[in-house]
């Protein structure tokens, strides 16, 4: 019998549903919600709201493209959490219901997990996958961190943000430009036009491995208030600068952790993910470092790297070979780490 996950994830502003065929891919459904752009942030209520009126039609289509009927299925993995609890709620209840109906197996996915296993979903039999150990360099709007991941159930933070996300610093940053929410992808485009010397922004001295991206938010607010007094027209002029010095700023203080991990660890593969792993810039940085030292890099497709449930069902399929089901009256959860 084939196995066949539905994965099923609802943690912030995207509903996705993927169906998982034998280890295979065989379709990922995202509705992203641009309600929120007019906030320049996520409104969690309006978020759940959004995420019911979805669910529905998201999952449908999921099933559809995937040619699969629901009575095929082996089990249904959703993410729990961390993320918005009204979103969570959303999928979390719609699983439950569903797996109910079923009477299929449920799995719980902790979605920072899933982000990190995205490197195992095949699209078709020959994509490669990472061997265990390796180094992920886990990087979103909510969290920054270095996860050690022994196996798909064991994994270590061995060093984390103290503050802000790295992907909190594009995007205040990026509000603070009066670019679009979220920031991120708009500087990553700017700055590709754009002097990376030009600006020079502190870089915090933060001991181990952990991370700080607050005091380059302040030295950029600092940079921007001190200009601005003389010209005000300073930000529309040095947008692609001011946007590729400031990407230049974050990359480096990712990869001075990521490069002292490397050593730390002695681990020879490592992987990136999260929403700022899509940043071309990350992406560059990272493969030339892992040239340099001599490591196997592992780069996601640019789809994987944002919320999506392909990510959410590969993490469940781990848990569903180890028979690791959840219970019903399990509550989704807002925040933990790795
Ligand atoms: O993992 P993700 O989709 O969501 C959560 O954190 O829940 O990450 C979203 C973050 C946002 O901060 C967004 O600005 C950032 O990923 N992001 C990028 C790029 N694409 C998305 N940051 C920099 N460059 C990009 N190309």
């Amino acid at each position: 019998m084939r196995e066949i996950i539905l994965g099923i994830e609802s943690s912030c502003d995207d509903t996705s549903a993927s169906v998982l065929i034998d280890g295979l891919l065989a379709s990922n459904v995202i509705a992203s919600q641009e309600v929120h752009e007019a906030y320049g942030g996520v409104v969690p209520e309006l978020a759940s709201r959004v995420h019911q009126q979805n669910i529905v039609p998201v999952v449908s289509e999921a099933l559809r493209r995937a040619g699969v009927d629901k009575s095929e299925l082996s089990a249904i993995a959703y993410t729990r959490g961390p993320g918005l609890l009204g979103s969570l709620h959303v999928g979390t209840s719609f699983a439950k219901g569903m797996a109910m109906g079923l009477q299929i197996p449920l799995i719980d996915v902790n979605h920072l997990h899933g982000h990190v296993l995205a490197h195992f979903i095949k699209e078709t039999e020959t994509d490669e996958v990472p061997e265990f150990p390796y180094l992920c360099l886990l990087i979103s709007g909510g969290n920054s961190q270095l996860v050690l991941v022994k196996s798909a159930e064991e994994m270590e933070i061995i060093g984390q943000t103290i503050d802000d996300a790295a992907g909190e610093a594009f995007d205040k940053c990026a509000k603070v430009m009066g670019l679009p929410y979220p920031g991120g992808p708009h500087i990553d485009r700017l700055a590709q036009e754009g002097d990376a010397s030009r600006f020079k922004f502190s870089k915090p001295h933060i001991p181990g491995l952990d991370y700080s991206f607050s005091g380059l938010k302040t030295s950029f607010l600092y940079t921007l208030r001190d200009n601005l007094k003389d010209d005000a027209g300073f930000i529309e002029k040095n947008k692609a600068n001011l946007a590729a010095s400031l990407q230049k700023t974050i990359i480096d203080i990712l990869l001075d952790k990521l490069k002292k991990a490397i050593h730390q660890t002695g681990v020879r593969q490592v992987a990136i993910g999260g929403g700022v792993s899509a940043n071309s810039g990350v992406r560059k940085a990272v493969e030339d470092l892992c040239r340099k030292e001599g490591v196997k890099a592992w780069i996601p497709a640019r789809k994987f790297t944002t919320d999506n449930a392909a990510m959410v069902a590969i993490a469940g399929s781990f848990k569903y070979k180890n028979k690791e089901f959840s219970e019903l009256g399990l509550p989704p959860f807002a925040r933990v780490t790795v």
